[in-house]
């Protein structure tokens, strides 16, 4: 399986890093050798190779600060554009892992659909194109007889998409609703320890849970995003940005989180979407309420379904590794698929 990868920050790296560190086992365990061809980045450099790319010396250019440190080959390219990259390298795969723009969805949405022409798998860590164009991705590639794979776009590498899409098949699932941001719920964990909102969004950077833009988490906007896709998912609804009611964490003052706290309450961010619409926007709940425990970076997600009622799931939301996993996920499943077809 060959693989061309957009995108070389956090969650590019995590999955960079898991190739590194677990080739050996995965592919002892799961006959998956995959193979990296094409790295590009918007401004650290791009590199293309038919034969493929070591991960180490990858991870230890990138490190270095730039892709021009990686060591000079026969038959390597260096600095092609991402969508020349892309029609390039002959991969099966395109893995998404650049910025996220929930307005446009670009310039990944083009990549997407270059890849789709170039006869490419789709596995999105980038949350726009799924939030904005899921239903016309999933057309585009079904006429290609490719598949559109996104797990590491709503809570990083815990598997809600996959229990909502295929453990739960045969359910109808009438809500989902949790805290779906872990940059945030970090804040706000820090600040019920006593840290100021600036020290704690300072770590949750440091940490590699921000967005690259790091207000699309503490405004809600990155909690609304998943919302869309959850929708799209789950609902097959389109729903725009502006259909979700957003309130982000900013204006929640220290004394906020002391009077919540006096009266036996906590604050968290809660994203809720149905088939009608949905919301987020920090709410006070019960500190014996479940969601209360969910701390730090982890995430949380209710599913109401008719045959099971409500199904909750609880792990990772964001990080490096966390991240880099789901993409793993993903193409595992595409493995699986090919070896059963
Ligand atoms: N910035 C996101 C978060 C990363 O904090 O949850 C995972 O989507």
């Amino acid at each position: 399986m060959k693989l061309v990868l957009i995108g070389f920050g956090n969650v590019g790296q995590g999955f960079v890093e898991i190739l590194r560190d677990k080739g050996a086992e995965l592919q002892a365990r799961y006959d998956f050798a995959p193979q990296i061809v094409g790295v590009a980045t918007r401004s650290r450099g791009t590199l293309l190779h038919p034969d493929g790319l070591d991960p180490a010396a990858l991870l230890e250019a990138i490190a270095a600060g730039h892709l021009s440190r990686y060591p000079d080959a026969p038959g390597l390219q260096r600095d092609l554009d991402s969508l020349a990259l892309i029609r390039a390298s002959g991969a099966d795969v395109l893995l998404e892992a650049g910025p996220t723009n929930l307005q446009t969805a670009q310039p990944a949405l083009e990549y997407c659909y270059a890849a789709l022409d170039a006869g490419m798998h789709l596995v999105l860590a980038n949350k726009g194109p799924v939030a904005v164009a899921l239903a016309d991705l999933r057309a585009r590639a079904a006429e290609v007889g490719k598949d559109v794979l996104f797990e590491a776009t709503v809570m990083a590498g815990t598997p809600s998409l996959r229990l909502a899409q295929q453990a739960l098949a045969g359910c109808t699932i009438s809500e989902a609703r949790g805290i779906l941001n872990g940059t945030t719920n970090y804040i706000l964990t820090q600040m019920e320890n006593g840290l100021s909102y600036g020290d704690a969004l300072l770590q949750a950077q440091a940490l590699g849970y921000a967005e690259t833009d790091p207000t699309a988490d503490v405004d809600g906007w990155d909690a609304a995003g998943k919302a869309l896709i959850l929708a799209s998912a789950l609902f097959e609804r389109s729903f725009a940005l502006e259909d979700l009611v957003v309130e982000g964490i900013r204006k929640l003052t220290p004394d906020d989180i002391d009077s919540a706290r006096a009266v036996g309450e906590c604050w968290k961010l809660i994203a809720r979407v149905t088939p009608e619409g949905g919301f987020v926007r920090p709410q006070r709940i019960a500190t014996h309420h479940p969601l209360a425990a969910v701390s730090g970076a982890t995430n949380a997600i209710t599913f109401t379904t008719d045959l099971l009622g409500e199904v909750t799931l609880v792990g990772p939301g964001a990080g490096r590794k966390e991240t880099g996993f789901a993409l793993l996920a993903d193409l595992l499943d595409l493995k699986r698929k090919q070896t059963n077809v």
